[in-house]
């Protein structure tokens, strides 16, 4: 029998701080307006890390709240993979951090890298090794600060980013129908200047407007693969969980699939773009809300720097 990935839970952390698109002008003396940002990008407010936070705090709490969802214990995880492009140390990675802050004390644990595809990334893996029998449980965290990258006097790009984590954790089962039924990656080298973090430490540098006109024709693209992989259409999905980096191109994403607004997920309004954080933390919260209920199709997918990009489709 065959093996599969189920989420058996999820989780999401935002830190304390909430800053309006106003008070974030105010405070950091911007030249925009929360008219511009709303219009734009659909942002109206971002959580922002404090002085305490860290990818690492930030991915332990998402990844407890996964896990007490889960009802699993920490010391039945096998593995951790963390999707950061703001890891606390360049190593150890974010993912050994969690696995000590979290009291798992056995198994592996790793970092990925791909930018706000780096969920999609983490869940392949993860879902690869699992099937494999490499693993039985993992927790797959997308964490972000990414108010320590960015550069507060780049009114192009500040006021697009927020803080926050998102974790689910994945478990191997025999003879379902439910789990992860297929991932697909892609990434452009060639394209690593339109969206990039000057050395490791920053600033975050982006020609929005270069990510903006690429992003709906690959993503679509991903998303086609992703159906057509499992002879299934657009019409078999109930659930589009999109990365949340700017609420038209997650409009335009769930008009090429047919989706009414209300099949949509959407929290860019409220965190902002999260990267990594963004897809697990849309997922968790309409969980939450039992938006999101077992047996629903649910496609995921995302956007980032590289390019990287790519699409998950989960039998939930
Ligand atoms: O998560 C990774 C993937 N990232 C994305 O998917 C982001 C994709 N890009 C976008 O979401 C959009 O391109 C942005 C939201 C970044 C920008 O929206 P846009 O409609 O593409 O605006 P634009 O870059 O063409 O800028 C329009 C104008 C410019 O002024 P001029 O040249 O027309 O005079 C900008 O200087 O808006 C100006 N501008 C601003 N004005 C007020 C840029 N940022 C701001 C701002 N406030 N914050």
């Amino acid at each position: 029998m065959s093996l599969r990935s189920v989420i058996a839970g999820c989780g999401g952390y935002l830190p304390e701080l909430v800053l309006t698109n106003d008070e974030l002008a105010k405070k950091y003396g911007l030249d925009t307006s929360d008219e511009w940002i709303r219009e734009r990008s659909g942002i109206m407010q971002r959580h922002l890390a404090g002085p305490n936070d860290t990818a690492t705090s930030l991915g332990a709490e998402a990844a407890r709240r996964a896990l007490a969802h889960a009802g699993i214990a920490a010391t039945e995880v096998d593995g951790i993979i963390v999707a950061t492009s703001t890891p606390d140390n360049a190593f150890p990675s974010t993912a050994a951090h969690i696995q000590a802050a979290l009291g798992v004390g056995r198994g592996f644990a790793f970092d990925v890298s791909a930018a706000c595809t780096g969920f999609i990334y983490a869940l392949s893996v993860a879902d690869s090794m699992i099937r494999s029998g490499q693993a039985r449980c993992m927790l797959v965290i997308g964490s972000e600060v990414y108010s320590r990258i960015l550069d507060w006097t780049d009114r192009s790009t500040c006021v697009l980013f927020g803080d926050g984590a998102g974790a689910v954790v994945l478990r191997a089962e025999e003879g379902t129908e439910r789990g992860v039924l297929s991932t697909h990656l892609h990434a452009d080298g060639t394209q690593a200047g339109i969206l990039y973090v000057q050395g490791t430490t920053g600033p975050l540098r982006m020609s929005g407007k270069e990510v903006f006109r690429q992003a709906v024709n690959k993503l679509s693209s991903a998303v086609d693969e992703a159906l057509a992989a499992n002879n299934l259409t657009k019409q078999d999905v109930h659930w589009l969980v999109p990365h949340q980096a700017n609420v038209r191109i997650i409009d335009a994403m769930g008009r090429k699939l047919g989706l009414s607004g209300d099949r949509v997920v959407k929290t860019v309004a409220r965190h902002a773009n999260t990267s990594a954080a963004s897809v697990p933390l849309a997922l968790a919260e309409a969980t939450a809300d039992g938006r999101i209920h077992k047996g629903d199709l649910v496609l995921l997918e995302a956007i980032g720097g590289g390019l990287t990009w790519g699409a998950a489709l989960v039998r939930y």
